[in-house]
C-alpha cells in the first residue's frame, strides 16, 4: 500500500484542520530527532528555519496558515526550491473588521469600561468620567495599503473618516475609491487622530514605529497594532504610554507575544490588548485553513500552490 505523506506539524491542529488533512497524510508530531518528512504545515506561527528544512532532504513544500510569513526563512526555502504557501485575501475582511473593533475600543475606552462596570464599588456611574474620542470625522492614518488596508479604508469612509496612507507603492484604486490621500510616514503620524499599523514584518519595518516615530504622534493620537510586534519598538511604546504621552494603544499583537505576566503595558488603562486574534473567526479560520491544506496538497503532488509566497 502507497505510504500517506509524512506531515510535519509543529503546534497542536485545531479539528477543522484534522479533519481535513487526516485520511490524506500522516501527521507527524514536532520531535527534537525528527524522522524526514514530505512537507512541513504551519501552525500558529511556529519557526521554520534552514536547519528543520535540512532534517528532510526530500522536503516539498511548506504551508503556512495566515498570511504573514516572518517566522519562515524564506531565502533558506528558495535556495533549496522548497515552494511556501500562505493565505492571502481569505482573512482580509475579518482582520479589517477587528482593526476597526480595536480603534473603536480604545476610543471609546471600552475595555475600561466594562472593567469599571463590573467593579461593586462605586455604584454610581458619574457622567465626567472615560470619556474617550470621536471616531467618526476624525483622520485615520493607515500604515501599509496592501489588500486588509484598503478594507479598513472601506470601512472608516462608513465613519466619515478622513484617510491618510503610506505604502511602498501609491494604491490608486484606495485614492479613488476612498479618497486616501498619500503622504509621508512622518506626514501621517503627525497629522492622525489613529495610527493603523498594517505592514508585514521584515527586516525594512521591524522597529519602524520607535521612539522618534512614536514622538511625532499628537498626545490625542490613538495606535492600533494589528499586523506584528516586532513593527513597534516595544521599550520606546511603554514609556510613552507610562508617560500618557498619546491617548491610547490597541494591540492585537506584541513583541514579544505574549508578553511576560509582569510587563508593565499589562497593568495600563490606556492599552487595549488582544491575544493575536485579527483572522480568528469561526468563518474566516475555515477559509484560512482549507486554503493552507489546498497548497499542502499541490505541493506533495507537485502542483503550482493556489497562493505561494514570492
Ligand atoms: C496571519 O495570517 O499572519 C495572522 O497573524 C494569523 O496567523
Amino acid at each position: 500500500m502507497k505510504r500517506r505523506p509524512r506531515v510535519l506539524a509543529k503546534r497542536f491542529l485545531n479539528p477543522t484542520l484534522e479533519e481535513l488533512l487526516a485520511k490524506r497524510v500522516e501527521l507527524v508530531p514536532w520531535d527534537e530527532n525528527q524522522e524526514p518528512v514530505d512537507a512541513i504545515y504551519c501552525y500558529g506561527h511556529a519557526s521554520v528555519d534552514a536547519e528543520l528544512m535540512d532534517r528532510s532532504p526530500n522536503l516539498k513544500v511548506i504551508s503556512n496558515h495566515g498570511v504573514g510569513v516572518d517566522h519562515i526563512d524564506l531565502v533558506a526555502a528558495k535556495q533549496r526550491g522548497i515552494p511556501v504557501g500562505n493565505t492571502p485575501r481569505v482573512l482580509d475582511g475579518a482582520v479589517a473588521d477587528m482593526a476597526m473593533a480595536l480603534l473603536l475600543a480604545a476610543a471609546r475606552r471600552l475595555v475600561e469600561g466594562d472593567r469599571f462596570a463590573r467593579r461593586l464599588e462605586p455604584t454610581v456611574f458619574d457622567a465626567n468620567d472615560r470619556h474617550g474620542r470621536d471616531v467618526h470625522g476624525a483622520t485615520l492614518g493607515i500604515v501599509g495599503m496592501g489588500s486588509i488596508g484598503t478594507q479598513i479604508a472601506k470601512r472608516a469612509t462608513g465613519f466619515d473618516m478622513r484617510i491618510l496612507y503610506h505604502n511602498r507603492n501609491r494604491r490608486m484604486t484606495a485614492e479613488s475609491d476612498y479618497s486616501a490621500q498619500y503622504v509621508s510616514l512622518d506626514e501621517l503620524l503627525r497629522e492622525s487622530d489613529f495610527v493603523v499599523l498594517m505592514v508585514p514584518l521584515t527586516a525594512e519595518t521591524a522597529g519602524m514605529i520607535g521612539a522618534r516615530e512614536l514622538a511625532l504622534l499628537k498626545s490625542t493620537a490613538t495606535l492600533v497594532n494589528i499586523s506584528r510586534g516586532g513593527i513597534v519598538d516595544t521599550q520606546a511604546l511603554t514609556e510613552t504610554m507610562i508617560a500618557k504621552r498619546i491617548f491610547a494603544a490597541a494591540l492585537d499583537v506584541t513583541e514579544p507575544e505574549p508578553l511576560p505576566r509582569e510587563h508593565p503595558l499589562l497593568k495600563l488603562e490606556n492599552v487595549t490588548i488582544t491575544p493575536h486574534v485579527g483572522s480568528a473567526t469561526v468563518q474566516t479560520r475555515r477559509r484560512m485553513a482549507e486554503l493552507s491544506v489546498e497548497n499542502l496538497l499541490n505541493g506533495l503532488t507537485g502542483k503550482p500552490l493556489a497562493c505561494e509566497v514570492q
